[in-house]
């Protein structure tokens, strides 16, 4: 292919967000769709299918981008269970971390360069739970330190806070290749690792940033300009605190007229932060 080829290809590729490569060898998808029979086949039992997959002859398969050693000998349900379990074992933070580190149960971290596990005060007041990391925050390992991040920075300073007085973490810690959306399995094996991290922390104010952290947090459905801006609850170990949902900091660079939202609803969270201390 010649040179101004191969560049506009991957122009394209990283204009649809393609910009991690999740194997080593190309896979011609389109050959293998060609080979592949048009009817569907036939069903097995479950017994059946965990051998299958078990098998060597699984080579004869479809080749997939590695995935976790867990991900491909255990069910869902299995792994969310093994989160669950593993996370509540974690006596500290640092611990936590570690944990994480050596979990293989999500696909994601097959992809992501690393773990991207929290910034800021282990002992703030208040802490901020975002979606999952994005292309810089895979690059250096801390949450929110791209675009959006620096624009949480100043809405942090904003009311008085900063990075040693609040804690912020994501509900995915690994970054979704092309900063798409977690899936809905991703969010569920992960979701126990940041509920003990809100645990560990024991915040007395939680914030969701964006509708998919209140969604998987608060156990809302709505979107996030129905949701922005009420008080709830958050049962934490059998304690309630005060949680808000407000807009993610990447929709604000997208619409910036919906800062004055986001101003209401930090104003509301430093009122909330003063009362607790009152
Ligand atoms: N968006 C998020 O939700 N989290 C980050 O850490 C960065 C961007």
């Amino acid at each position: 292919m010649p040179p101004e080829q191969i560049v506009a290809l991957l122009q394209w590729y990283a204009d649809m967000g393609v910009d991690v490569a999740i194997a080593d060898e190309p896979l011609d998808r389109f050959a293998e769709s060609a080979q592949a029979p048009l009817a569907s086949p036939p069903m097995r039992s479950v017994p059946e299918a965990d051998a299958a997959r078990r098998a060597p002859a699984a080579a004869a398969q479809p080749r997939m981008a590695s995935p976790a050693p867990t991900m491909l000998t255990t069910s869902p349900d299995a792994v969310e269970l093994a989160a669950r379990e593993q996370a509540r074992s974690a006596r500290t933070l640092d611990e936590l971390r570690d944990l994480l580190e050596r979990f293989d149960g999500c696909a994601l971290k097959a992809t992501a360069n690393r773990l991207v596990f929290a910034d800021g005060a282990p002992d703030a007041k208040v802490m901020f739970v975002g979606e999952a990391p994005g292309r810089d925050e895979d690059i250096q390992g801390r949450p929110f330190v791209g675009r959006s991040g620096q624009l949480l920075d100043r809405m942090l300073t904003a009311i008085g806070l900063d990075r040693t007085k609040a804690y912020i973490a994501n509900v995915v810690p690994w970054r979704p290749p092309g900063n798409r959306d977690p899936t809905p399995q991703e969010t569920t094996i992960c979701r126990p690792f940041i509920e003990r991290q809100i645990e560990l922390v024991a915040p007395k104010v939680l914030v969701c940033l964006g509708a998919r952290s209140a969604q998987a947090l608060l156990g809302v459905t709505d979107g996030i300009l129905k949701l922005r801006g009420r008080w709830l609850d958050y049962d934490l170990a059998g304690q309630r605190i005060r949680a808000i949902a407000t807009l993610h900091p990447a929709y604000l660079l997208r619409q910036p007229v919906q800062k004055r939202l986001a101003w209401r609803d930090f104003r509301a969270i430093r009122t909330a932060i003063e009362q607790d201390m009152s």
